[in-house]
């Protein structure tokens, strides 16, 4: 039997969201495993940063695109350079979301103001993305060297929100955006299915990661928690590079829920 290994020597992958908290530490870490990535965000001046100390982090020819991913003009262009440029790819990671924050209209309110807008938004960024950025790459990740697709969608595709949590705070849980993971989850089995042997595919559902909410939020999520904090960037990372790597080589349609535990209760 060979040695498994958790090296992406030669490994090339295709990171959405990547100048995002999670895809970020995820690059990095990819990186410092040996892999090349193209970054993908809306932001030229942050991906050529990310690039540059990726570079310096393994040598590698990092690349990057500047799609909108909300636009499937956009994508489509995208692809097309991705196709031009590439003989194969070996792992896409739909990390990318619609995230809204609490001054977007119609989004972190009550059920009943929650707008048509927003819900599209998600939908297109969160769900529609990932569909046609998956079927987009797929000829090049049949080229690829063990490939697969990660899928970053969260536990609110698979719980309903406890609202008590966000009392007194701007904080809110839209449906769209629960709604667009569970999607996600449900897209990941069908992919699984549909795309084996020639490639994995599977999701990774973070619970909240920490990023200096507000205390009363903080404390009521960690009193929830089984282990008694919020995720941190590497919790979510260690997953994803598992779910990369030969050691998941048996893996597809899975769900790894890096949530501390706040599902099991
Ligand atoms: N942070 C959390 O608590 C948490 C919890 C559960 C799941 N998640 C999921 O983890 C993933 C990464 O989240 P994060 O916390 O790093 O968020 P983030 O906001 O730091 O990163 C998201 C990235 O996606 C990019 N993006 C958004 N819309 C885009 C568009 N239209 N075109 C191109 N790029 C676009 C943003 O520019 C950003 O860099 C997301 O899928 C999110 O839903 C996060």
């Amino acid at each position: 039997m060979m040695a498994l290994s958790l090296r992406f020597d030669e490994k090339i992958a295709v990171v959405t969201g990547a100048t995002g908290h999670i895809g970020r530490a995820f690059c990095k870490e990819f990186a410092e495993l040996g892999g090349t990535c193209l970054l993908v965000d809306r932001d030229g001046v942050e991906l050529e940063k990310l690039m540059v100390s990726l570079r310096k982090i393994n040598g590698s020819n990092h690349g990057y695109f500047v799609p909108d991913l909300i636009n499937a003009s956009s994508r489509s262009k995208m692809l097309k350079e991705i196709q031009d440029q590439f003989d194969r790819i070996d792992l896409l990671v739909n990390n990318a979301a619609y995230t809204g924050d609490s001054n977007l209209d119609g989004w972190a309110v009550a059920f009943e103001d929650q707008s048509m807008d927003a819900w599209q938004s998600a939908m297109e960024v969160n769900l529609a993305a990932a569909f046609h950025l998956t079927q987009g790459l797929l000829p090049l990740l049949k080229k690829g060297m063990g490939p697969s697709v990660i899928n970053i969608a969260s536990i609110y595709g698979l719980v309903g929100p406890d609202m008590r949590l966000y009392t007194g705070t701007p904080m809110g849980n839209p449906l769209a955006y629960a709604a667009s993971k569970g999607g996600l989850l449900q897209m990941t089995k069908w992919l699984a299915s549909v795309l084996a042997p020639d490639v994995r595919v599977n999701a990774v559902s973070p619970g909240g990661v920490f990023r200096g909410q507000p205390e009363a939020f903080v404390q009521r999520y960690i009193d929830k928690t089984p282990l008694g904090r919020m995720a941190t960037e590497s919790d979510v990372v260690g997953s994803m590079i598992f779910l990369a790597s030969d050691l998941a080589s048996y893996l597809t349609g899975q769900n790894i829920v890096v949530d501390g535990g706040f599902t099991a209760r």
